[in-house]
């Protein structure tokens, strides 16, 4: 049977919800003020749907589906990231003294752990292996570990919605999971959308002297983490970065150029449905414009 999300007392799936979102034009919120912080956690908190990873009715899958999921070379990547995730976020969800921002930060956490149970459901039923992984650790610096976590999802998200879009439109993957797997999608896109504001606001509102350091480490984390898939594009290392394995695993017979501008239709699409006077991620579709221009 093929699973959907539910609700709990909302009108849809969350699609419809975002409805009530669409308001508003881009520029016209001061970032750091508390009309800002409305905004932006209210926005997660009522985008978030209800589903249950444990309910989930795992389809049959034909021969040729299974042993595609088999040779995804991710499993056990995706399921550290999202444990580890799920532990950084639960460390930064503690120190945040505003409780608007630590419900909507907790419900983050919250979302990351049942990705890691949907991965932990799909590979138990198809019988995927997994080792035996050791509890993640709470991190030194919860708030460093989450700009880190946050930063390399901006990357990861925006490639992981074209893969998904690919494999969704080629029917590569069977209808049913490509369902099952469409509310982890439209949240991974919704999560950067939500800390990107939450990073832009922790950064107006930090003291003037400490704008620096903070504007400092975030510039370091988004240069390590576009190093660090600049690096796995052009093979210069094993390859350890689940989205490029996912890449080269899924994407034959695309070019580099159109796969960027599949990249850059799907996160408008996905983004598109919020308020638009939430910011919007920049960076990496900027370095995508960019190569597109270059490639062939
Ligand atoms: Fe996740
Ligand atoms: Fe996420």
């Amino acid at each position: 049977m093929t699973f959907y999300p539910k609700t709990e007392g909302r009108p849809d799936n969350g699609v419809a919800n975002t409805l009530a979102y669409q308001k508003g034009r881009p520029g016209s919120l001061v970032v750091g003020s508390e009309e800002h912080k409305e905004l932006f956690c209210r926005f997660f908190i009522d985008t978030h749907i209800i589903f249950d990873p444990a309910a989930i009715k795992w389809p049959e899958l034909d021969e040729g589906s299974l042993k595609l999921l088999h040779s995804l070379p991710v499993w056990t990547e995706a399921m550290e990231t999202e444990r580890m995730g799920t532990c950084t976020i639960q460390s930064c969800a503690t120190l945040e003294t505003d409780p608007l921002i630590r419900e909507a930060v907790t419900l983050l956490a919250q979302e990351e752990a049942r990705h890691a149970a949907t991965i932990q459901g799909l590979t138990t039923r198809y019988g995927i292996p997994l080792p035996d992984l050791p509890p993640p650790q709470p991190p030194v610096d919860a708030e460093w570990e989450f700009l880190r976590f946050g930063y390399s999802e901006c990357f990861d998200a925006f490639f992981t919605c074209a893969l998904f879009a690919i494999a969704r439109d080629s029917g590569l993957v069977p209808r049913p999971l490509v369902e099952t797997f469409e509310p982890v999608i439209q949240e991974e896109a919704r999560h950067v959308l939500f800390f990107v504001n939450w990073e832009a606001y922790h950064q107006a509102r930090s003291p003037f002297w400490q704008r620096p350091a903070r504007l400092g480490r975030g510039a370091l984390e988004r240069v390590l983490q576009a190093q660090k898939r600049l690096r796995a594009a052009l093979g210069a290392r094993s390859n350890k970065d689940f989205t490029m394995k996912s890449h080269q695993a899924i994407t034959k017979e695309i070019t580099p150029r159109r796969f960027l501008e599949l990249c850059l239709a799907e996160n408008a699409r996905r983004l598109d449905r919020y308020d638009a006077r939430l910011l919007r991620p920049r960076l990496v579709p900027t370095i995508a414009k960019a190569l597109c221009h270059v490639l062939r």
